[in-house]
């Protein structure tokens, strides 16, 4: 397969170019392509590439909610231009979207096919990338994942070790829920999937859901810091509102026989690969 990864330098676009070492890949940092620049997304054409995973996003939540017009600049109009692209040289499209389309609010797992209600800027701006996804190609993957953490990224789980490393003790949200996701997990999972032809619409992640209090004492315990004190709290002042609890159904990706480890796994993995291991 001859595959363009856009965001290559970010989290997903790293672990994606290690399980796609046997393809052709182009894997370009935003310094050489910038999504929101159409022309030059559109000039790729000319690479002929098979498939396009679109791993490029402003992530930041907070930082969207506070540059709205930004946020969708880059996850909106930037993926139209990865879409646009697809369209022009007949490439299929696996869009990385996001468990921020859902409010959190259903009391049950989410289903694929679930309404969508996004309550911060970054999830309406990933939605509306779903939304050009699905209106203007046929052959499309949306991989909706969440809480993605890998080896040399910024993350959740080097901010508590690096915080812990700095204050005496840590206080940490019991009421926000979701799937802490292991980018070389995730990755190993798309490139999969894009080779099924099953195209429509997954949820990609790790097994199991849980709190951000129960992520930050596992991370601590597996680098070793058992009695390190981390307070459990309610609530945390923030710019973004984000969903208290986005459990995902994983029908559609089990149905084509693709499923990921644990989440603890993930997190034990990513400990070794860092160095904070004990
Ligand atoms: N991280 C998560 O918790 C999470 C959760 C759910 C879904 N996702 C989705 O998963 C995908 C990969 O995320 P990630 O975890 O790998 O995030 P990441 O480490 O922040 O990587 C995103 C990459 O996109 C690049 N980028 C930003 N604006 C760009 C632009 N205008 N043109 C080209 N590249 C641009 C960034 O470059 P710079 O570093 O130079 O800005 C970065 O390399 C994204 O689509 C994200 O929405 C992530």
């Amino acid at each position: 397969m001859r595959v363009l990864v856009t965001g290559g330098s970010g989290q997903v676009g790293r672990a994606l170019q290690a399980v796609l070492q046997e393809h052709e890949v182009l894997a370009p940092p935003r310094a050489e392509l910038d999504v929101t620049d159409r022309n030059a997304v559109l000039t790729l054409a000319a690479w002929r590439p098979d498939v396009i995973i679109h791993a490029a996003a402003m992530t930041n939540v907070d930082g969207c909610e506070q540059d709205a017009e930004a946020a969708y600049r880059v996850n909106a109009l930037g993926t139209q231009n990865v879409v646009l692209l697809a369209q022009r040289c007949g490439a299929e499209l696996c869009y990385i979207s996001t468990d921020y389309v859902f409010d959190g609010e259903k009391g049950a797992p989410y289903w694929e096919w679930d309404p969508p209600n996004p309550l911060n800027v970054y999830g309406a701006s990933k939605l509306a990338g779903e939304w050009f996804v699905q209106t203007l190609l046929d052959r499309f993957y949306i991989a909706r994942t969440a809480w993605v953490y890998g080896p040399g990224g910024r993350n959740f789980p080097r901010k508590v070790l690096e915080l812990a490393a700095q204050h005496p003790s840590l206080s940490m949200v019991t009421t926000e829920a979701g799937h802490p996701t292991y980018a070389p997990h995730l990755a190993r999972a798309l490139v999969q999937l894009v080779q099924t032809g099953a195209y429509g619409i997954y949820h990609v992640v790790n097994k199991g859901c849980t709190t951000r209090y129960e992520l930050a004492r596992a991370v601590l315990d597996a680098a070793g810091r058992r009695d390190y004190p981390l307070e459990p709290i309610t609530s945390y002042p923030r710019p973004a509102r984000v969903p208290r609890r986005v459990e995902l159904r994983t029908s559609t990706l089990r149905a084509v026989g693709i499923e990921l480890p644990h989440w603890s796994q993930g997190v034990a993995e990513w400990v070794k690969a860092e160095g904070w291991a004990t």
